[in-house]
């Protein structure tokens, strides 16, 4: 453990991006009942995780990360989650056999419900308005009452991840995932390009484990190819939720955060003294930082110092969102500091945070040719400087949206109106996500040297 560290030690550090809730004595009833609560997440199951992000940062496995930038209340649903699933699989499907590479599933579900915001208020319409922060703490709805932070709502949140969790144990333990469905997770977009690249890998790949079957190729390591370890994760923004949250796993004695299996701190709370790296210096889960454009080399250096002072392999994913066009100027100077310090990271891209833009027509959106470019330069300066590109983290969903533009479907300005339905940043769709992965698995296939992969 951390020296003189417990869970409420980011109390007595500087808060940004959390909220002031006008009734203390509320909150203080909600974390009491979050305390008494199960965890979400149990120890052993961090704990391989951190195992398999070992093998990422090793070169040896690549991460895919994913899922919504703001998951909601209003929006939950079984057919949501899992469809979202799906595209992971399917996109995990594409690595794997394409790249040779075994995938890390990290899905940005079951908890990621707070948001930092670029101001604390916006205007709509004549109304001065609280910014919206994201389920867990106030409702969208544009009206005085809607924005006020409210505790209960942290009980939701738990209450809701906790389902979603259950329903992704079930999707990954069950059957769903099982390989020999390879072809069943293309249902929902049948027609198109992008299914046709997809159902032709997918008959690949029912070919081999045809073969393997006929060759008499059974026991454990087929019977291993129906289910998948899947994991979840979120930004660690909310410290009441992820104090009240923290247990001690009762193996190794360390705390761990129970309210997913991977953290990460985002750009905007990732100031060294500051209270989220103060709260997640302690808990034993793998912990990813934004890297932004104005992290400096020895900020980072200090981060990893703080974050991981004993140069685990598996506990530090850094995750670079600089835009496209700009990789270049900022993420050689980052590498080359983890590399003086001899640090063991996963490196991951998230092509998404930097290429934020607003249409015409104002709605927020990002270019699909913006985020293959940042993807491509992520490669390129990785490869240039003899560092090993790890992994993705990216806004996506299972659904058909229309938030981003571009794609092999051609969504343009004109379509985001259709079906947009984020509640903060826009979002991949299925079609943009698996064009993605298979653009990643071609830049991941000319890189590393096949090898066995594992599904
Ligand atoms: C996010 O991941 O939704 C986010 C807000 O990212 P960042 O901290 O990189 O801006
Ligand atoms: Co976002």
């Amino acid at each position: 453990m951390a020296a003189n560290w417990d869970k409420t030690v980011w109390r007595r550090h500087e808060r940004v991006q959390m909220p002031d809730y006008p009734d203390p004595e509320a909150l203080t009833a909600v974390e009491a009942r979050l305390r008494r609560m199960p965890p979400l997440v149990f120890a052993g199951e961090v704990r391989q995780l951190r195992d398999e992000l070992a093998r990422v940062a090793a070169g040896k496995a690549f991460l895919l990360q994913g899922g919504d930038c703001a998951e909601s209340f209003a929006e939950f649903s079984a057919d949501g989650i899992r469809d979202t699933f799906r595209v992971l699989l399917q996109m995990a499907v594409v690595l794997t056999y394409s790249a040779k590479c075994p995938v890390v599933k990290v899905g940005r579900m079951a908890g990621q419900f707070a948001k930092p915001r670029s101001a604390p208020t916006e205007q709509i319409g004549d109304l001065v308005l609280p910014s919206y922060r994201g389920d867990i703490v106030n409702d969208i709805a544009p009206t005085e009452a809607a924005r006020r932070p409210d505790p209960e709502r942290m009980l939701q949140a738990y209450t809701q991840a906790a389902s979603a969790l259950n329903l992704l144990r079930a999707f990954s333990q069950g059957g769903y995932a099982d390989i020999h469905r390879v072809h069943s997770w293309t249902l929902g977009f049948t027609d198109a390009d992008d299914a046709a690249r997809y159902r032709d890998l997918a008959n690949r790949i029912s070919d081999a484990l045809d073969f393997m079957q006929a060759a008499g190729v059974n026991g454990d390591r087929l019977d291993s190819l129906a289910t998948v370890d899947f994991y979840t994760s979120h930004e660690a923004l909310l410290l009441e939720y992820e104090e009240a949250l923290a247990r001690v796993d009762s193996t190794s004695g360390l705390p761990v955060a129970g309210s997913g299996h991977m953290l990460w701190i985002g750009d905007r709370t990732r100031e060294p003294d500051g209270a989220h790296v103060a709260f997640c210096r302690g808990v034993s889960n793998p912990i990813g930082i934004k890297c932004g454009p104005s992290l400096a080399p020895d900020a980072l250096k200090r981060l990893l110092s703080l974050l991981n002072p004993g140069n685990e392999a598996g506990r530090i994913v850094l995750i670079a969102r600089f835009g496209a066009g700009k990789v270049g100027d900022h993420l050689p100077r980052l590498i080359r500091a983890a590399q003086e310090e001899g640090a063991q990271v996963v490196w991951s891209c998230d092509p998404m945070h930097g290429n934020t833009i607003k249409a015409a027509n104002g709605y927020k959106t990002r270019a699909f040719d913006a985020i293959l470019r940042e993807v491509q330069e992520f490669f390129q300066v990785h490869n240039a400087e003899g560092s090993y590109p790890g992994g993705i983290h990216v806004e996506m969903t299972g659904k058909d949206v229309t938030e981003c533009t571009g794609g092999v479907r051609a969504v343009s300005d004109d379509d985001l109106s259709d079906r947009y339905h984020t509640a903060c940043d826009p979002r991949l769709n299925a079609s943009q996500a698996l064009e993605l992965a298979f653009l990643v698995a071609e830049e991941l296939a000319g890189r590393v040297a096949p090898r066995r992969a594992a599904l």
